[in-house]
């Protein structure tokens, strides 16, 4: 797949005054007292102008803010961007991450076509010149992506290619600082990948163009294989959860599997993890049908399966000491004469029977499939990701994920990788008083437990949990964070790639 924006990453030594680029990207805390040494040593040579964009008032440091000065031929940058970091002690790694996504983000609007990042001194202490390198990689994708492929009237035309260089004065470094953008440039092209196949509408992608994706990814790497099971296979497997989903669609369903070995390590001594993917390629809910307000955002329920893609393309690039499979139920959710019902009593993979009662309630029917067959490979741990429900949203709005599961020490594991990658969780519970809520008198679960949807994140959860069998098992309900429903100054609107660096993190801390 095309990058929309080719974003080429390198670090460089060079001396902060001399750097020679188009933008020079600064970072500055709003308490700072007065310039940190490198600021002070441009301003020096700016005759002042740093220290009087502060003083005047126009630049606070405030995370999210900017402000730009010009070079005038005394320094090698034409310009400096000084980025806001907020305030000193509540700075964390994702501080850098967003601003790097900051200034990427000021650089496409602007056509900026060559930028430099420097990390910033005062993190020096905190975190190693790894995180750090990394963080600032994968901002800089994060920031500078853009959704456009369909726009064919651009006025002004845009920038096709940035390059970026995170630079250090420090030779010392340069090695680690190295090794680190390149891991952060992996994770951050897989992000920027997973954002394009989300974004991609409903009649662009339906579960077979989301399959052919899928084998695309698989072609472009060594380690990666996928086999695609279509309507035919699923109903010989007895897939009856994505089959019955899938049913109203002209578009049939797929179930994608991805299996991931690294080429050279022996990986056999290792776990394999099974990461499953809720992939809806539209939710108009069904028979249940949906209200029309923001409907449209459903072509957005594929979200889950495709950062299960992203994470695979970021464990592949890195070859990953581990194995992993991308487990993907892909179905198309529309009403129609050939609909599931509600009533309806589907069976599925793992033997057990669902009532359906809310045909809209698609996602926990797809994923059951998906998770006995994780727990069929002897996966163990299982996570699955899916925009799964709307009470989720109500929960926790759309700053954090809702994480639930059967292990302490895997939901700790999401819980550092989250902190590490700036994708949020929290903890919700799901368990034994949800579960009983979905045993239907006529078969053996049902897909709701109450009209009222009340609590229906943690139902849902207990739901899944019936479908793994043994394995240690977490589920990331990403309902509203799969998307930016207006652009920030670190993101474009659009998919989010929410948990493609999440899940990496979490694959990457396993091989160390
Ligand atoms: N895909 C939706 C959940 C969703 C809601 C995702 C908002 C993103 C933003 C899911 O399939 C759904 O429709 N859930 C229902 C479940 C209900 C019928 C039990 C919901 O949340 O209303
Ligand atoms: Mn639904
Ligand atoms: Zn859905």
């Amino acid at each position: 797949m095309k990058e929309i924006i080719n974003v080429e990453l390198r670090t460089r030594k060079v001396d902060f005054d001399k750097c020679k680029t188009d933008l020079l990207a600064m970072g500055h805390f709003s308490d700072a007292k007065g310039l940190d040494k490198i600021n002070r040593m441009l301003n020096s040579r700016l005759n002042g102008s740093i220290e009087r964009v502060i003083e005047l008032g126009d630049f606070k440091g405030k995370e999210g803010t900017s402000a730009i000065v010009y070079g005038n031929g005394q320094i090698g940058a034409e310009r400096v961007l000084l980025v806001g970091l907020g305030e000193r002690k509540k700075a964390t790694l994702d501080t850098i991450r967003k601003a790097a996504a900051n200034a990427a983000n000021k650089a496409v609007t602007m056509k900026i076509g060559t930028i430099s990042l420097a990390p910033h001194k005062a993190f020096g202490g905190r975190f190693d010149i790894d995180a750090m390198g990394r963080a600032m990689a994968e901002g800089t994708y994060f920031g500078s992506y853009r959704y456009d492929e369909f726009v064919t009237e651009q006025e002004n035309g845009r920038l096709d290619s940035l390059k970026c260089e995170v630079i250090d004065s420090d030779s010392g470094k340069m090695n680690k600082l190295r090794r680190a953008v390149s891991e952060g440039a992996a994770i951050g092209k897989a992000q920027s990948y997973a954002r394009t196949l989300a974004n991609r509408p409903g009649n662009i992608i339906n579960p077979a163009k989301l399959a052919e994706a899928a084998k695309q990814l698989a072609r472009g790497s060594r380690s990666l294989t996928c086999t695609v099971f279509d309507e035919k296979q699923l109903a010989a497997k007895g897939m009856g959860g994505v089959l019955a989903v899938g049913s109203g669609s002209q578009n049939k369903p797929r179930f994608i599997v991805l299996k991931y070995s690294p080429s050279g390590k022996a990986a056999s001594s290792r776990p394999t993890i099974g990461l499953v993917g809720k992939a809806i390629t539209f939710d108009s809910g069904g028979i249940s049908i949906k209200r029309p307000a923001k409907m449209d955002q459903m072509k957005m329920d594929k979200s889950g399966g495709v950062t299960v893609l992203g994470t695979m393309k970021a464990v592949a690039e890195q070859n990953l000491p581990i194995n992993v499979y991308g487990i993907i139920p892909a179905a198309e959710n529309l009403p129609s004469g050939t609909s599931y019902r509600p009533g309806d009593i589907i069976k599925t993979l793992s033997g057990k029977t669902v009532e359906v009662l809310d045909t809209d309630a698609e996602g926990r029917m797809v994923l059951s499939d998906g998770l006995a067959y994780a727990a069929k490979q002897k996966c163990n741990p299982i996570i699955d990701i899916a925009t799964l429900t709307g009470a989720c949203v109500v929960a926790l709005g759309t700053h954090m994920a809702g994480l639930m599961g059967n292990d302490d020490k895997l939901i700790r594991q999401l819980q550092r990788a989250a902190q590490e990658s700036g994708e949020k969780v929290w903890q919700m519970p799901s368990g034994e008083e949800y579960l009983a809520e979905m045993k239907s008198k006529i078969a053996d679960l049902k897909n709701l437990a109450h009209l009222t949807k009340y609590g229906d994140a943690c139902d849902a959860a207990a739901f899944l949990g019936q479908f793994v069998g043994d394995a240690k098992w977490a589920h990331l309900d990403i309902a509203g964070m799969e998307i930016f429903e207006k652009a920030t100054e670190f993101a474009a609107q659009g998919a989010s790639g929410y948990g493609v660096r999440l899940l990496t993190t979490y694959l990457m801390n396993l091989c160390k």
